[in-house]
């Protein structure tokens, strides 16, 4: 065989399994945006840029989480360019265009912390920008903020609490059997390196996606628990989403075809480099804020119960807002307009 037909068949090869579902490159996020990419060290960072018309007052950067995409904030981001704010919104490592490193390391909130500041200081230079974040992308927000405190004039989290760096490390199956976050056993699952041969594929990774965005199956039974995580019997049973219906959900499992479920699910996967990473946050005074901070519980979030907050005012020097919506964890999307308020609200009082 001659060379270039050898590079063309592993071309061909290489677009074939790439593949996407009709369309999905050329689905409408409704929303006025540029896609941009930064390279940052070996990662390539994928993320949404929206404008506002005139000079922007801020800029607010939003931090999905774990199964979702920088489209994640598609409610948020519009409301927020309507207000006047500029808007970045990064697919995290791992997920959807950016990219999916193979070493565990790289997905530590140290690492990615990095890379984030790295990105935000290219985005807006010499600007101290309103930082938030869902899920997975809450944690990260304060994380982020303990170690690059200068980069923000303010901090907000939708659904996850903050839980401050510990001087012992307890893994979570000890943690759930000692009954402290049992609702957090789905996370066993999850980090489970089998669970990605489990999900394999537009098929699975659809069915995962509407489990976890509250499928059900003609019974009433769900496909995901806090307590267990994915119910694989009912996996294949599931009705479509009430909340990610046909097209977006088309859209979501070409995004997460890309990288495969192993990047999203690394960050259940380092704990342990997280603990040892952040021991000198552990330090006295190291793990307050000094920023004002933004809390929005979800009051039917199951694995992120509101209660979970009780005492974070603690932590913040500059004080602490908490908002509160009736919703499940997808409180982005469920009381869309309501968390958006709130976030314009909040933002409008900061410096
Ligand atoms: C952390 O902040 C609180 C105020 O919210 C304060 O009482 C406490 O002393 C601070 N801790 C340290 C170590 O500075
Ligand atoms: C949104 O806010 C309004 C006004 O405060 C409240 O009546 C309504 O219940 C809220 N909806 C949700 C989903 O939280």
């Amino acid at each position: 065989m001659r060379l270039w037909t050898l590079i063309a068949l592993v071309g061909h090869l290489l677009i074939a399994c790439n593949a996407l579902p009709a369309g999905a490159d050329s689905f409408d996020l409704g929303f006025e945006h540029t896609r941009n990419y930064e390279k940052i060290g070996c990662n390539t960072y994928h993320y949404l840029l929206s404008k506002p018309s005139g000079t922007p007052k801020g800029t607010v950067v939003l931090l999905h989480g774990f199964p979702d995409l920088s489209f994640g904030w598609r409610y948020q981001i519009p409301y927020l360019t309507s207000i006047g704010y500029q808007v970045v919104a990064p697919d995290m490592l791992g997920y959807g265009r950016t990219n999916a490193p193979l070493s565990l390391r790289k997905y530590s909130l140290r690492s990615m912390s990095d890379d984030l500041v790295e990105l935000i200081q290219r985005v807006a230079p010499n600007e101290q920008v309103i930082l938030g974040g869902h899920d997975w992308g809450g944690a990260m927000v304060y994380r982020v903020a303990l170690w690059h405190p200068d980069v923000f004039k303010g901090i907000f989290s939708v659904c996850t609490p903050y839980f401050p760096p510990v001087t012992e490390y307890v893994d979570l199956e000890d943690q759930i059997e000692a009954g402290i976050t049992p609702t957090f056993g789905y996370q066993l699952q999850l980090r489970k390196p089998s669970t990605d041969l489990r999900l394999r594929g537009a098929t699975k990774i659809r069915q995962m996606l509407t489990a976890l965005y509250g499928g059900r199956t003609p019974d009433g039974e769900m496909g995901f628990d806090s307590y267990t995580g994915l119910i694989w019997d009912n996996l294949p049973d599931l009705g479509p989403s009430p909340l990610v219906p046909g097209q977006l959900m088309d859209y979501y499992v070409s995004e997460y075809l890309k990288n495969t479920v192993r990047g999203p699910l690394n960050w259940y996967r380092t704990a342990k480099i997280n603990f040892y990473e952040e021991l000198p946050l552990t330090q006295p005074g190291k793990s307050n804020f000094t920023m004002p901070g933004l809390y929005i519980g979800a009051t039917q979030d199951t694995a992120l119960p509101p209660e979970m907050s009780v005492g974070m005012e603690e932590y913040f020097e500059q004080g602490l807002t908490r908002g509160e919506v009736v919703s499940s964890h997808w409180a982005l999307w469920q009381a869309a307009q309501n968390v958006s308020q709130i976030i314009g609200d909040w933002a409008s009082t900061l410096p």
